[in-house]
C-alpha cells in the first residue's frame, strides 16, 4: 500500500510512545515506593499469568539503549510518563532526588539525541500510600497530584514544553473501580464517579500548577476515546449508544471544555458530585492542546439489568480484528479527529497513541516481520491524513508503542510495539513496522524539506 500523507503540516512530529510501569521495572530502586499496580498485579488472578512490571523491559538501566534505537526509527518526539511513586514516595511530602535524577538525565539524554520529550504526569501508577487513603475517590488525591506535578515541572520545566496531565481518565475511573479489571480492582459506582471527578479536578490543579512552574509549558491532556455504534437501528440501542457516548467519550471531553458534566450521564450514574464552587472553572483550564488515544469503535445494545451505562458490547462478527480481538477501524480515528475539531474547537491535536498488539516471534534470521501491524499503521496514518484535509489541526502522532511491554492485564502476553523484546535476555530487535514507521518519517521529511 502507498501512503499519501501530504496533508500533514511539514512539521508534523513522529513520535512514539510508553509509559513508566510498563517498561521501566527497578519498581524497589532509588527510593521508588510502591504504586497500585505493583499491588494489583501482585495480587493472584489479576493477570495474565501473573505476570507484573518487577523488571519490564527493564528500562530503568537501558534506557540510553532505547533512545539509540529511537534514533535509528528516526523519531523526532517520545511520550514517556513519570511515575509518581518515584518522585513522592510518600504520595504527598518530600520529593525524592534520585527518582527526579532519572526523569533528568532520561530528559537530557532524549534532548542530545535530537528527541523532543513529552511529558505525561500520570499513567495510572498512583504510590499504593494514597489509595490506602482513599486514591481517586478522596479529594486530597486531586491536590497531591497537583503538588507533584509543581515538583516535576520545576525541574524538568526548562527543557520540556510538552506536557500531559492524565493518560486516559477514563481507564483509571471506570475500568478501575468500576469493571476492576484493572487498579485499584475495584467494583463500585460511587467510588468510580467520585474517582473521575477528582481525576479531572487533579488535571485542572495540574494545569494550573504545570504552568506556574514552567511558563512555556503547552498543557494538554489524554483521553481514549469511541466511535459507539449501536448494534441495530432499535430506538432502545440507539438510545444506549448515545449513552455509551456520554460514558466513554462526554464525560471526559465536556468538562474539560466548560461544559460541565453531562446532565444525562449524571442521571443515569444517579452519584452525587462531590462538587464545590469554582471546581468545574479549575477543571476546564484552557488547554493548548488535545491528545487523543484510538484503538477501536464499540457497537453496543441496551442492556437494561446491567451495570452502568446500561449499554452492552456486541461483537460484530466478520470484521478484522487485532491480537487484542480489538476491531479495527481506520474510519474512527478520522472521525474522532474531526469530532474534537469540530464539535469541540480543538485547535491542536496530537495522537498520543495508536496500535496494535499481535503475537510476533523473532524467526530464524532474527527478523520480526509482522504485516498485519504494518497494515494498521499505514491504515490509522492514512485516515489522519484524511482528518488533516479535511481541517483537523493535527500537529503530531505517537504509536504505541517504541517496545513491546507490560499490557496491564494482559501481562507480556500481547506485544504492542514496533520494537520486539525478549524478556528473557532483553534483547531488543527493530520490527518490520518499525522499519516501515522509519521510512514513514523519513519519506516525510524529504517532502517537508523539499517544500520549505
Ligand atoms: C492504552 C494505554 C496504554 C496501552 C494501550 C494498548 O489504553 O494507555 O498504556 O496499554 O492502551
Amino acid at each position: 500500500m502507498t501512503i499519501d500523507l501530504a496533508a500533514l503540516p511539514h512539521d508534523f512530529l513522529w513520535g512514539t510512545a510508553t509509559s513508566a510501569y510498563q517498561i521501566e521495572g527497578a519498581v524497589a530502586e532509588d527510593g521508588r515506593s510502591p504504586s497500585i499496580w505493583d499491588t494489583f498485579a501482585h495480587t493472584p488472578g489479576k493477570t495474565a499469568g501473573g505476570d507484573h512490571g518487577d523488571v519490564a523491559c527493564d528500562h530503568y538501566h537501558r534506557w540510553r539503549e532505547d533512545i539509540a534505537l529511537m534514533r535509528q526509527l528516526g523519531v523526532g518526539a517520545y511520550r514517556l510518563s513519570i511515575a509518581w511513586p518515584r518522585i513522592v514516595p510518600g504520595g504527598d511530602g518530600p520529593a525524592n532526588p534520585k527518582g527526579l535524577a532519572f526523569y533528568d538525565e532520561l530528559v537530557d539524554g532524549l534532548l542530545q539525541a535530537g528527541i523532543t520529550p513529552s511529558v505525561t504526569l500520570y499513567h495510572w501508577d498512583l504510590p499504593q500510600v494514597l489509595q490506602d487513603r482513599g486514591g481517586w475517590p478522596e479529594r486530597a488525591t486531586a491536590e497531591h497530584f497537583a503538588s507533584y506535578a509543581s515538583v516535576v515541572a520545576e525541574r524538568l520545566g526548562d527543557r520540556v514544553t510538552h506536557w500531559a496531565t492524565l493518560n486516559e481518565p477514563l481507564c483509571s475511573a471506570w475500568i478501575g473501580h468500576l469493571e476492576g479489571t484493572m487498579a485499584p480492582g475495584l467494583r463500585d459506582l460511587t467510588a468510580a464517579v467520585r474517582a473521575s471527578y477528582h481525576l479531572l479536578l487533579g488535571h485542572g490543579l495540574a494545569t494550573r500548577a504545570i504552568r506556574a512552574a514552567a511558563p512555556d509549558a503547552q498543557v494538554g491532556i489524554v483521553n481514549n476515546l469511541s466511535t459507539i455504534h449501536p448494534a441495530t437501528d432499535r430506538p432502545e440501542d440507539i438510545a444506549a449508544a448515545h449513552r455509551m457516548d456520554g460514558h466513554t467519550n462526554r464525560w471526559w471531553l465536556d468538562p474539560i471544555h466548560g461544559r460541565g458534566f453531562p446532565t444525562d450521564m449524571r442521571e443515569v450514574y444517579g452519584v452525587e458530585l462531590p462538587e464545590r464552587p469554582d471546581d468545574l472553572e479549575t477543571i476546564a483550564a484552557p488547554l493548548d492542546w488535545l491528545g487523543l488515544n484510538y484503538y477501536f469503535p464499540q457497537t453496543v445494545a441496551d442492556d437494561p439489568t446491567g451495570p452502568a451505562p446500561h449499554a452492552r458490547p456486541v461483537r460484530r462478527a466478520g470484521v478484522p480484528r487485532t491480537g487484542m480481538d480489538w476491531e479495527i477501524d481506520p474510519t474512527g480515528i478520522e472521525t474522532l479527529l474531526l469530532r474534537l475539531t469540530d464539535d469541540y474547537g480543538a485547535r491542536r491535536l496530537y495522537v498520543t497513541e495508536n496500535g496494535s498488539a499481535y503475537p510476533d516471534v523473532v524467526r530464524p534470521d532474527g527478523t520480526v516481520d509482522d504485516p498485519e501491524r504494518q497494515d494498521y499503521l499505514l491504515h490509522h496514518l492514512t485516515a489522519c491524513a484524511s482528518a488533516a484535509r479535511r481541517g483537523a489541526p493535527l500537529a503530531g502522532y505517537f504509536a504505541w508503542s517504541l517496545l513491546d511491554n507490560f499490557e496491564w492485564a494482559y501481562g507480556y502476553a500481547k506485544r504492542f510495539g514496533l520494537i520486539h523484546v525478549d524478556y528473557a535476555t532483553q534483547r531488543r530487535t527493530i520490527k518490520g513496522s518499525g522499519h516501515r514507521y522509519a521510512e514513514i518519517i523519513r519519506a516525510h521529511g524529504v517532502r517537508a524539506r523539499r517544500a520549505a
